[in-house]
């Protein structure tokens, strides 16, 4: 949520702001803005995009070689131009940005309002910049001071950029729950909130730790210390990110490249780890502990969103073939339940950007009552990576449109083979069944592949859905969490109201709103619980339900009732998520498009939800 850009250094500071807003737009779109300094400090912000600061900023003083930028993505007011940031300190020689929430704003807004400051907004973010203005003022101490202490005044979580029109050869950040990265360049400093603005310019960065402040100076070395005024040695890293992966590469939408690049984010997350030779499956990341995982009572697998769909396709996976009983919880119940956790409790925690608040609180918690917790993220150095004792990558590359497509894949590809190394470890599968498996997983790529030919099937009947209000999925095992992940997509990007639904369960309730003009999607592909879904079928029939199913190739019993049917390949039942998610991802993409629909960035919606 909300994304931050700072640079110092000798270049102009506008362009590379811009530019890096733009990489963070899907973070937060609803408005944005830039503050400026060379021998005064300027601030321009606006509603709407970063194309509208863009449109809004043209003829003016633009000059500066220290700036910050933001796109916000709003908790506290309404998305205005007045509650855009940058915001100003009351004597207007302060700017500040800041990605989270601070919790007791009010309560300093008052005591600050007492001291004679006056608001122009209605932001957290307002408060905090006058607070260390007044902390400044009021305690004669140098901004970094007064950085610091006004910090150990907030309870909440931030990211945040601040520059001074006194101090125009520093640039301040600071971080508690929310990412920040600083990028190190020959003479210069960027910042962002992650790493996708920073890729262009250098390879090494350095990742703020919880509670860290940096101080950048124009010229000289970065420095870190703590809130508690501990001073950290910077760890620099370097960078494994392509450029090309942050771009459309000719696609309408990222979205739709994501989509496409399935059988590549699959494939890598495989890589090095799925051996049919040897007939191993080998996870570097979680060698340490998978002993401990084999022996576990139970594993809870915590996560939100898709993610949570992911972890969903787990459990399954776990109980079916590692045959270790698996709780799935949503990160913001777990942290908040006073759930009971044992120290031989495995926790994995499922998070594209793994910086999501509610999983990151939910393992803290989990890692203090003593569990082990395991990561499964997509983005390297992200907070949940840092957090967990140890994790799997799952190789998706940079996912940038708001809904997850092949996050999700990767996610299901490496909880399937997180699965099977368990399963081989506890040794409750048969060698010749585990390489079968083993062997049939490193075709899935290839039937995803196929899988996206049907492409322009889906665009052909999708077509007739533009307009519809209401939609079901319907699926059941392995099954169900799809039909879960393609009601989101669909609402996500659509704004068409969508369930998803064991399908046994319609019978007790859903079914009542089934009439000619329901859309009911349905996952129907052989195995599994197929004859039982081919009964739901025929009750959806049977009330005039438009179904859309997904089946296997060669099926001709769903044919017969389908009014619109998609065959996918034909696998094992437990990698049939992989395939079956796909059309309900081009369903939703294409209804999208439609309905005129902003794809890649939808209303109200953020990539990165790094705010409770
Ligand atoms: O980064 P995470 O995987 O932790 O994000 C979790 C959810 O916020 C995320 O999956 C969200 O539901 C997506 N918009 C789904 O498309």
């Amino acid at each position: 949520m909300c994304g931050i850009v700072g640079y110092i250094g000798p270049k102009d500071a506008y362009p590379i702001l811009i530019k890096g807003l733009q990489r963070l737009e899907y973070r937060g779109y609803d408005s944005a803005g830039v503050a400026l300094i060379d021998s005064d400090l300027k601030l321009y912000k606006n509603y709407g995009k970063v194309a509208d600061l863009e449109e809004y900023v043209k003829g003016k003083d633009l000059a500066g070689n220290i700036g910050i930028a933001h796109t916000r993505w709003a908790t506290h007011g309404e998305p205005n131009q007045v509650n855009a940031h940058p915001h100003f300190s009351q004597d207007k020689r302060l700017a500040l940005i800041h990605n989270g929430i601070i919790e007791n704003y009010s309560s300093l807004r008052e005591e600050l309002i007492k001291r004679g400051h006056k608001f122009e907004s209605e932001t957290d973010t307002e408060v905090l910049v006058h607070l260390i203005e007044d902390v400044k003022k009021n305690e004669n101490v140098d901004l970094v001071e007064a950085v610091r202490i006004a910090l150990n005044m907030v309870i909440g979580a931030y990211a945040i950029a601040l520059v001074s029109v006194d101090n125009p050869d520093l640039l301040i950040a600071a971080r508690k729950g929310s990412p920040l990265v600083i990028g190190i360049g020959e003479g210069e400093f960027f910042l962002a909130s992650d790493a996708t603005p920073l890729v262009e310019y250098t390879k090494n960065v350095v990742y703020l730790d919880e509670e860290e402040i940096a101080i950048i100076p124009r010229n000289g070395n970065l420095e870190i210390k703590t809130i508690k005024n501990k001073k950290k040695t910077p760890y620099v890293e370097t960078l494994e990110l392509n450029l090309s992966a942050l771009e459309k590469g000719g696609y309408d939408h990222f979205m739709l490249k994501e989509i496409y690049e399935q059988p590549t984010s699959i494939k890598d997350s495989m890589r090095g780890r799925l051996d049919i030779d040897k007939g191993t499956v080998k996870l570097g990341g979680i060698i340490d502990y998978e002993e401990k995982m084999a022996k576990a009572k139970r594993i809870i697998m915590v996560a939100c969103g898709t993610s949570w769909h992911a972890a969903l396709v787990g459990e399954y996976l776990f109980e079916d073939i590692a045959r270790i009983p698996v709780e799935v919880e949503y990160g913001s119940e777990f942290r908040y339940r006073n759930p009971i956790i044992n120290e031989d409790d495995i926790v994995i925690a499922i998070s594209q950007s793994g910086e999501t608040a509610d999983t990151l609180a939910a393992i803290r918690m989990a890692k203090e009552k003593g569990a082990t917790i395991i990561g499964v993220c997509n983005v390297v150095g992200s907070s949940i990576a840092r957090e967990t004792h140890a994790g799997v990558y799952t190789h998706a590359g940079p996912e940038i449109g708001v809904a997850s497509t092949k996050a999700f894949t990767a996610q299901v590809t490496v909880l399937s083979l997180m699965a099977l190394r368990i399963a081989s470890l506890k040794g409750n599968i048969k060698k010749s069944r585990f390489r079968q498996l083993l062997i049939e997983m490193e075709t899935i790529p290839e039937k995803v592949e196929e899988t996206l030919k049907l492409a322009d099937e889906i665009l052909d009947f999708s077509k007739i859905f533009t307009y519809s209000r209401n939609f079901l999925y319907l699926g059941r095992g392995y099954n169900f969490p799809v039909a879960l992940e393609g009601a989101l997509k669909l609402k996500e990007i659509s704004y068409i109201h969508a369930e998803g639904y064991p399908a046994a369960e319609m019978k007790h309730g859903p079914i009542a709103l089934i009439d000619k003009e329901m859309p009911v999607v349905v996952i129907a592909t052989k195995k599994g619980a197929y004859e039982k879904v081919l009964s739901n079928i025929e009750e959806i029939k049977a009330r005039k339900g438009r179904i859309i199913a997904v089946v296997t190739k060669g099926d001709t019993e769903v044919k017969k009732l389908a009014d619109f049917m998609v065959e996918i390949p034909e696998t094992e039942e437990m990698f049939v998520p992989l395939l079956a998610t796909i059309p309900l991802q081009f369903l939703a993409y294409h209804i999208a498009v439609r309905r005129d629909c902003e794809v890649d960035m939808p209303r109200n919606l953020a990539k990165s939800v790094t705010v409770e």
